[in-house]
């Protein structure tokens, strides 16, 4: 499917669309809950740098600042757009969080700058080679033991949940989308060089079944 012209698939596919995505998310998919998880999974600690690549309009990111206030957040994001959206929200919720404007493979990271790296609805937005050389990225910008958590769409768990993503198929196109179900994202990030890669989570939801995971491997080598 076509991408859009900055090199990236918007939240909603459509630019038009930005600003209706926290209510979409918020009533379609259980977003507070799995969002919880990802937070309680990813176990930050006081004075961690915490990165949020594709944070979109900022739901999570604030409730990483939340959950532990003596974090460094910062989100990472492609579409101004949702940016706006996220500093507005942060402002709204009183907590500060760096936000970058830069597509996920080619932000300014130093190597070895991140303790947490975590993502959420992202990688189905890339292409296979995106998926990899962001996966890539994410491992030179973690410390040697950082570590990645990441919330997205996975292996199908019954024919039900096979056909149901296909509504997520024809919204955001079937080629950044179908390693996702097909593999999941365990092989994946090996493939990138994560270590103790695992599935920590899935549930059924309307659009398909939602994945966490886990993986460790920071090398801080750049790439
Ligand atoms: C479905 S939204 C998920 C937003 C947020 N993480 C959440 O869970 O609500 C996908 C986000 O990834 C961003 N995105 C997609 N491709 C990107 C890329 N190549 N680099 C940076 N951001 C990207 C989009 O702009 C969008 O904000």
């Amino acid at each position: 499917m076509r991408q859009d012209p900055g090199g990236y698939i918007p939240a909603l596919r459509f630019h038009s669309l930005t600003r209706h995505y926290d209510a979409l998310l918020a009533i379609a998919l259980k977003e507070e809950k799995f969002k919880s998880l990802l937070v309680k999974q990813a176990n930050l600690q006081p004075g961690d740098r915490v990165l949020d690549v594709g944070c979109g309009t900022g739901t999570l990111a604030v409730l990483l600042k939340k959950s532990v206030p003596k974090a460094h957040i910062v989100g990472l994001d492609a579409d101004r757009a949702a940016l706006e959206i996220a500093r507005k929200k942060a402002q709204e919720a009183e907590v500060e969080i760096e936000f970058h404007e830069a597509l996920a493979w080619d932000a300014p990271f130093e190597p070895k700058s991140f303790e947490r790296v975590v993502s959420s609805l992202v990688l189905h937005h890339l292409r296979d080679r995106d998926k990899l050389r962001t996966l890539q990225k994410v491992r030179a910008w973690l410390r040697p033991d950082g570590e990645l958590h990441i919330a997205d769409w996975g292996k199908a768990q019954n024919a039900l949940m096979r056909m149901a993503f296909v509504s997520v198929q024809l919204l955001d196109g079937f080629q950044t989308t179908t390693e996702n179900v097909r593999r999941g994202l365990v092989p994946v990030l090996r493939d990138a060089g994560f270590h103790s890669v695992r599935e920590t989570h899935r549930e059924m939801t309307l659009f398909g079944t939602l994945s966490l995971y886990q993986a460790h491997g920071g090398d801080g080598n750049g790439s």
